[in-house]
C-alpha cells in the first residue's frame, strides 16, 4: 500500500482508544491502534507522522505498570499524551505523579495559562471531561503548564522544543467540546499532516490494493444484506467485477422483503454474480422442536457453513472469501492483567466461517469503523436502505421467536417487525434508533377482540440507542408511535394478542434476547 500519513494511538487500555483513532480520522489522517508495548520497529514501520499515548486503568506507580519503549522519545516524532498517557510522559521527563485529594471525574473548567499551540483557537476558558484518579503534581522539565483546571494545575502541558504535549483531560470524548479541534491541532498544526485522508482516498487504495492481492483469482462472499457484508461486496465488486461471486443464504429468519431487497440491490442495480440459495426447509427441519438459546445458535450456525460450503464447491475454482470483518472486531486492545489481547465476539461469530478453510480470508473492511463503512458504502453507490439499516444478527429471527421456531411463529414474527419498523420510519425515527426489534414471547394471554375471547401469543417490542452495541440504553418512544404499533399488530398479525415494551438496558439486558 502507498505511505499514507499516519498517526499511531498506543493504546494503554483505555475505554477511548478507539473514540482516539476515530477523532483522528475525522480530522482527514490515517491512524491505527497498536498495542503500548509495540517495539520501536513495529511503531517506525508506519513511519508516523505522530504518536498519541491513551489513557488507560493503571496507575504509573504500580508494579508493571504498562510502559512504551524507552526510546520512543528518542524517535523525535511528535507525542501527545492523554490522561495515563500524560503521566507516562511526565514521569518520563522527570516530573511526578500522585493521587490528588480531590479526583476529578466529568466536567472541569480549563483556563488557558499561557500561550499555547495545542490550545490555538480555543477559548481563553472552556469546558473539559476529566476522568481520573491520578494527576500530575510536578511539573518534568522542559515542559510549559498552559492549561489548568480548578482541580488540576497540570491539565495542558506542552514542550515544543521536543514537540511532546500532554492533557489530562480526554478530548476525544462529546462532552470536550473543544477536543476536536484540540486533536486536529496536534495532528496538523503539530505533526504537519495534510488532511487527505478520506473515503474517496480509501476507495482508490483499498481498490488498487484488492487487485493486487487478488490477481486473476476467485473471491465468494456471502452477502446477509446487512451494511458490512454489502460494502465489502461493493468493494471488491468495483475492484475485481465478475471475478466476485456472491453466495446469498435464505435460511427463513430473514426479515419480511429482505431477499428481495438483497437480490434487488445486487443483482438488479449493482449487476453483481448472486447465486440465492432457498435453505429455508432444511433450517427450519433441524430447528423443529429446539428451544434452547445456544442450541438454536449451534444449529444455525453449522447449517449455514454447510450450505455455504456447498454452495462454493459449486463455483469452481475459489482464492478467497470475502469477510465484512471491522476494526473493532481486530483491534488488539489491551486487556486488564497488562497484556494485549484480541477482543472478539464469539457469539457474534455466528454465520462467520469455520477455522479449516480451503481459501484465504480478504477482509477489506478491516480498518474500518462502522460509521466509516456506512460513508464508504455511500461513496461506492450503495442505497440507504441497505447503508442505514439496523444490525441484523447473522441467526437472524431464530434468535428473536423465543421458544420453538415454527413457520407459523416465524410468520407472526415477521409481520410484527415489518409493523413496527414501519412506524419507526413513517415517525422518522429510524435513523435515532440502533436497532429496533420485535421478540416473540413463549407465552400466550387471554385477550378479547370483538366479542371473542382469544387466547394467543404475546410479543415485545425493544428498541434501543448505542455507539458500538457493547452498551445500550432504551429509546424513549413518543407513546402515540407505541400506541399505533401496538394497535396495527393486535388487529393485523394473526396469533399475537398481546404486546409489551422492553426498557431493559445493556448491561444487565443484551440487545437480543436469546
Ligand atoms: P447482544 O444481543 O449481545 O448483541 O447485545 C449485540 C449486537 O450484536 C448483534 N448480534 C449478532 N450479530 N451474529 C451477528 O452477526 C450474531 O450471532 C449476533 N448476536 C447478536 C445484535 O443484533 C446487536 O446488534
Amino acid at each position: 500500500m502507498k505511505q499514507q500519513e499516519t498517526i499511531l494511538v498506543l493504546d494503554f487500555g483505555a475505554q477511548y482508544s478507539q473514540l482516539i483513532a476515530r477523532r483522528v480520522r475525522e480530522a482527514g489522517v490515517y491512524s491505527q491502534i497498536i498495542p503500548f508495548n509495540a517495539s520501536l520497529e513495529e511503531i517506525t514501520s508506519f513511519q508516523p507522522k505522530g504518536i498519541i499515548l491513551s489513557g488507560g486503568p493503571a496507575t504509573v506507580h504500580e508494579p508493571g505498570a504498562p510502559q512504551p519503549d524507552k526510546e520512543l522519545r528518542t524517535l523525535g516524532i511528535p507525542i501527545l499524551g492523554i490522561c495515563y498517557g500524560l503521566q507516562v510522559l511526565a514521569m518520563a521527563y522527570g516530573g511526578n505523579v500522585s493521587r490528588p485529594d480531590k479526583r476529578e471525574y466529568g466536567l472541569a473548567h480549563l483556563t488557558r495559562r499561557s500561550e499555547s499551540v495545542l490550545l490555538d483557537g480555543i477559548p481563553d476558558s472552556s469546558e473539559v471531561w476529566m476522568s481520573h484518579g491520578d494527576a500530575v503534581d510536578s511539573l518534568p522539565e522542559g515542559f510549559t503548564v498552559t492549561g489548568s483546571t480548578e482541580n488540576c494545575p497540570f491539565a495542558v502541558l506542552e514542550d515544543n522544543q521536543r514537540s511532546c504535549y500532554g492533557v489530562q483531560f480526554h478530548p476525544e470524548v462529546v462532552h470536550t467540546p473543544s477536543g476536536k479541534r484540540i486533536i486536529e491541532n496536534f495532528v496538523r498544526g503539530i505533526c504537519g499532516c495534510s488532511s487527505s485522508w478520506s473515503m474517496g482516498s480509501f476507495v482508490e487504495q483499498a481498490v488498487a490494493e484488492i487487485r493486487e492481492t487478488v490477481g486473476s483469482r476467485q473471491v465468494v462472499c456471502g452477502l446477509s444484506g446487512g451494511v458490512d457484508s454489502s460494502v465489502t461486496a461493493a468493494l471488491i465488486h468495483r475492484a475485481v467485477g465478475d471475478q466476485l461471486q456472491c453466495v446469498f443464504v435464505n435460511h427463513g429468519l430473514l426479515r419480511k422483503g429482505e431477499g428481495e431487497l438483497v437480490q434487488r440491490v445486487f443483482r438488479d442495480t449493482f449487476h453483481m454474480q448472486l447465486v440465492y440459495v432457498d435453505a429455508e426447509d432444511r433450517f427450519l427441519s433441524e430447528l423443529a422442536g429446539v428451544t434452547d438459546p445456544e442450541r438454536k445458535r449451534k444449529i444455525i450456525g453449522k447449517i449455514f457453513i454447510d450450505v455455504f460450503e456447498e454452495e462454493a464447491s459449486k463455483l469452481g475454482k475459489i482464492g478467497f472469501l470475502a469477510q465484512g470483518t471491522l476494526y473493532p472486531d481486530v483491534i488488539e486492545s489491551v486487556s486488564a492483567s497488562g497484556g494485549p489481547s484480541v477482543t472478539i465476539k464469539s457469539h457474534h461469530n455466528v454465520g462467520g466461517l469455520p477455522e479449516n478453510l480451503k481459501f484465504s480470508l480478504l477482509e477489506p473492511l478491516r480498518e474500518l469503523f462502522k460509521d466509516e463503512v456506512r460513508l464508504l458504502g455511500r461513496e461506492l453507490g450503495l442505497p440507504d436502505e441497505v447503508i442505514m439499516r439496523h444490525p441484523f444478527p447473522g441467526p437472524g429471527l431464530g434468535v428473536r421467536c423465543v421458544g420453538e421456531v415454527t413457520p407459523a411463529r416465524l410468520h407472526a414474527l415477521r409481520e410484527a417487525d415489518a409493523i413496527f419498523i414501519d412506524e419507526i420510519r413513517k415517525a422518522g425515527l429510524y435513523g435515532e434508533i440502533w436497532q429496533a426489534l420485535v421478540c416473540l414471547l413463549p407465552v400466550k394471554s387471554v385477550g378479547v377482540q370483538g366479542d371473542r375471547r382469544t387466547y394467543e401469543e404475546v410479543c415485545s417490542l425493544r428498541a434501543v440507542t448505542s455507539e458500538d452495541a457493547m452498551t445500550a440504553d432504551w429509546f424513549k418512544f413518543p407513546p402515540e408511535v407505541l400506541s399505533r404499533t401496538a394497535n396495527r399488530i393486535c388487529n393485523e398479525v394473526d396469533g399475537i394478542n398481546r404486546v409489551l415494551f422492553d426498557v431493559t438496558s445493556k448491561p444487565p439486558g443484551t440487545i437480543e434476547w436469546e
